[in-house]
């Protein structure tokens, strides 16, 4: 399919896992695409690998949390069609022993980062354009362990329908993906924590999760990718202020 023939994109956290799958099916799909992370070298290879499939990409550095380093952003890049604001973090702790410093680290990321990327993405689109975030199944149901990501994603969610209802008058979609449990290396990195937490090892950490998944498996990058587009797309074009969840039927709303 080639649905982004003359379409400019950015998206955010892209070093790896989501954002890179997101990255690749854009460009395949013949977007030229802004590539964007904290991490600069990252970045740039995501872009170069890109360009290297036949796509049109460039690297920016960008940490999403930092207002002054996005508004420079959002005046360097101009106009845009479609703004994926994917990047996001995750801590583990308790609820009684979370402290203010991992609060606010993920919720400067994950809400204010979204908060900022999404007024970039005000600024950057215009009629016609295309807006989504990726929130988690989390930000609907939380699980144990990691209270500030879930508030951080439901923050998500309900920013994604305050701009779908202030941006459908200037028809500038804005939608959410809620992904569940996808491979990548975050989701490595939470089964270890989770695993630490309740004297489990990681591997087991991932079964409990497969054996209550309706589809029984977890997911992967490419499958948040082929959604995003869809929403990303014309084929989308009466869907606003909508949150599809990818989860293999975790959440059945
Ligand atoms: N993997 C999952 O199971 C899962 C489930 C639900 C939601 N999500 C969400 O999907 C998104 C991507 O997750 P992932 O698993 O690919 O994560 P990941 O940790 O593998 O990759 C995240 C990327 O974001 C970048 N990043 C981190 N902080 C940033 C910042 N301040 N500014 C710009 N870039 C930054 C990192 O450098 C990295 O390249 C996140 O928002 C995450 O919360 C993931």
């Amino acid at each position: 399919m080639t649905r982004f023939i003359g379409k400019r994109a950015l998206v955010t956290g892209v070093g790896r896992g989501i954002g890179r799958a997101i990255v690749e099916r854009l460009a395949a799909e013949r977007a030229d695409v802004v590539v964007a992370d904290i991490d600069a070298t990252q970045a740039e290879a995501v872009a170069a690998a890109a360009r290297d499939s036949g796509g049109t990409a460039e690297s920016l550095p960008l940490d999403i949390a930092d207002a002054a380093m996005v508004e420079r952003a959002a005046q360097r890049l101009g106009q845009l069609d479609i703004v994926v604001a994917n990047a996001g973090i995750q801590t583990f702790a308790p609820v009684t022993e979370l402290s203010t410093a991992d609060w606010d680290r993920v919720l400067d990321v994950n809400a204010r980062g979204a908060l900022l990327t999404l007024q970039l993405a005000a600024r950057c689109l215009g009629p016609g354009g295309s807006i989504v975030t990726i929130a988690s199944i989390q930000g609907l149901l939380p699980n144990a362990l990691s209270a500030n990501y879930a508030a951080s994603k439901a923050a998500v969610l309900s920013l994604t329908k305050s701009f779908a209802a202030e941006l459908a008058p200037r028809r500038i979609r804005v939608n959410a993906v809620a992904p569940g449990r996808i491979d990548t290396e975050l989701s490595d990195y939470a089964s270890a924590e989770v695993g630490k937490l309740t004297g489990q090892n990681a591997a087991a950490t991932i079964e409990r999760r497969i054996a209550t998944n309706p589809l029984g498996r977890t997911g992967r990058p490419d499958e948040i990718a082929a959604v995003v587009a869809f929403l990303a797309s014309a084929d989308a074009s009466y869907i606003t202020g909508e949150c599809i969840n990818v989860c293999g039927g975790d959440v059945m709303l």
